[in-house]
C-alpha cells in the first residue's frame, strides 16, 4: 500500500445554447450526414457572448466539489482544497493564468493554482501535476478542471473545425488516500511530440508573431488544423500510450471496463479500440451529445457515462488523450463509487 491521489468528486458543465449540425449546414457548406458520418458529432455547445472559460470552470469546479460532498467518504470540506490545476488552451486572457481567479470565485482562499495548456491531452496532463503533488506531500486535497471555449478561436468559415469543436468543463475532485482504494490513480503515461506542432496551431497572438511588430496574416488569429495526420496520429498515440501504461499497470485489455478517449472523432475512438482489441462496449462515445470539448473531453466523458450508469463502481478503467502540441497521455484507475454532478 502506498500513498496515492483517490478521486472523490466529479462534475460538468456546458454552456446553454446548443447548435445542432442543421444550423451549422444553414450557414456553412455542410450537412448532417457529412458531419454525422465523418465524425459521429450531432450536437455541439458555445458559449455567449460576453462568456469564457472561467466560467464553465467555475460551473464545473462547483458541481465537482458538490459531488465530493455528497460522496462523504471523508471528512474534508472544499475549505480542505489546497490546490488548483486547471487545463485550458483558451484562457480568458493570454496573462494572467486563469486558475487563480477560478479559485477565487469559488470561495477557495490563497490556494496555489495554475494553468496546464496541452491542448486536448490537457485533463490528463494536470491530473498527472496534482496527483503527482499530492503523492509528494505538498497537496492534500486538489481540484483539477478542464475548460475550453475553443468557438472562440474558430474561424467562422471553417466548415471542419466549426463541426468538430464544442465548449464545456469537466473537473474532479482528488484527496490523498491508498492506492489499493477504488479511485486511486495507479500510473500515468505522458507524452509529447514538439515536431508535430504546426498539425494544431494558432499562429498569430503569441510572442514570435507578436514580436515581429506586424500585424497578424489574414486568418492567423484563428485555430488552424491539419485533420488527416492529427487523426492518424491520434490514433497511434491513444493506442500505444494505452498499451504501455496497462503493461506497467498489468492489465490486459480483455481486463479493461471501459477506455475514456479523448472525444475528437468516433471513427478515432473505434480505431483505437481496434488497435488495442476491444470491443465496442469496451468504447465510452459522448462526443455525438457535445462535440470535441479540448480539454473538457474527459472529465465530461466520465461525467456521462457515469451518470448514465455505463460505469461503475469497481470497473477497470483507462483514460487516453492525444493533442496539439503534440502531447498525449493516459491514466488507470479503478472507478470509484461516486456520484458525478452534471447540469441542473
Ligand atoms: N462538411 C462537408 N465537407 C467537409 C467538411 C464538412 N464539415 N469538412 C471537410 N470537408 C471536406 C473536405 O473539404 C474534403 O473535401 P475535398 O475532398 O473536396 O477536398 C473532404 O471533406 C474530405 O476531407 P478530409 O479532411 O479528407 O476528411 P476526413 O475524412 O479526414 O475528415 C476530419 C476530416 C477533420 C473530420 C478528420 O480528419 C478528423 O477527425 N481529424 C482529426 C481531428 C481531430 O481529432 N482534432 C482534434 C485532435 S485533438
Amino acid at each position: 500500500m502506498s500513498r496515492a491521489a483517490v478521486v472523490c468528486g466529479l462534475g460538468g458543465a456546458l454552456p446553454a445554447t446548443a447548435v445542432t449540425n442543421e444550423e451549422l449546414a444553414a450557414q456553412l457548406d455542410t450537412s448532417d450526414q457529412w458531419i454525422r458520418t465523418r465524425t459521429g458529432i450531432g450536437l455541439r455547445y458555445v458559449v455567449a457572448p460576453g462568456e469564457s472559460t472561467s466560467d464553465l470552470a467555475v460551473a464545473a469546479g462547483e458541481r465537482a466539489l458538490e459531488s465530493a460532498r455528497r460522496t462523504g467518504n471523508d471528512n474534508d470540506t472544499e475549505a480542505d482544497v489546497d490546490l488548483v490545476v486547471l487545463a485550458t488552451s483558451t484562457p480568458d486572457r493570454p496573462c494572467p493564468g486563469t486558475a487563480p481567479g477560478v479559485a477565487h470565485r469559488l470561495g477557495l482562499g490563497t490556494v496555489p493554482a495554475f494553468d496546464v495548456a496541452a491542448v486536448c491531452t490537457g485533463f490528463v496532463y494536470a491530473l498527472a501535476t496534482a496527483a503527482s503533488m499530492i503523492t509528494a506531500g505538498v497537496a492534500r486535497r486538489a481540484l483539477v478542471i478542464g475548460a475550453d471555449t475553443f468557438s472562440t478561436i474558430l474561424d467562422p468559415v471553417d466548415r471542419t473545425t466549426r463541426a468538430i469543436f464544442g465548449d464545456g468543463a469537466g473537473a474532479v475532485v482528488l484527496r490523498a488516500g491508498e492506492s489499493s482504494e477504488p479511485g486511486a490513480l495507479l500510473g500515468f503515461d505522458l507524452g509529447s511530440d514538439g515536431g508535430g506542432a504546426d498539425l494544431i496551431t494558432v499562429r498569430a497572438g503569441g510572442s514570435r508573431q507578436r514580436s515581429t511588430g506586424e500585424p497578424p496574416a489574414e486568418g492567423d488569429q484563428y485555430f488552424a488544423m491539419e485533420g488527416r495526420p492529427v487523426f492518424t496520429e491520434a490514433v497511434i498515440n491513444m493506442s500505444e500510450s494505452s498499451q504501455r501504461l496497462l503493461d506497467r499497470v498489468g492489465w490486459t485489455p480483455a481486463d479493461l471496463d471501459k477506455v475514456v478517449a479523448h472525444q475528437a472523432n468516433v471513427r478515432i475512438l473505434h480505431a483505437v479500440g481496434e488497435q488495442l482489441g476491444l470491443e465496442e462496449k469496451q468504447i465510452v462515445v459522448n462526443l455525438d451529445r457535445v462535440g470535441n470539448t479540448v480539454a473538457a473531453s474527459i472529465p465530461l466523458a466520465l461525467s456521462d457515462a457515469a451518470a448514465a450508469g455505463d460505469l461503475v463502481p469497481g470497473h477497470r478503467v483507462v483514460l487516453t488523450g492525444f493533442g496539439g502540441g503534440l502531447t498525449w497521455g493516459s491514466a488507470a484507475l479503478v472507478w470509484p463509487d461516486i456520484e458525478p454532478v452534471t447540469q441542473p
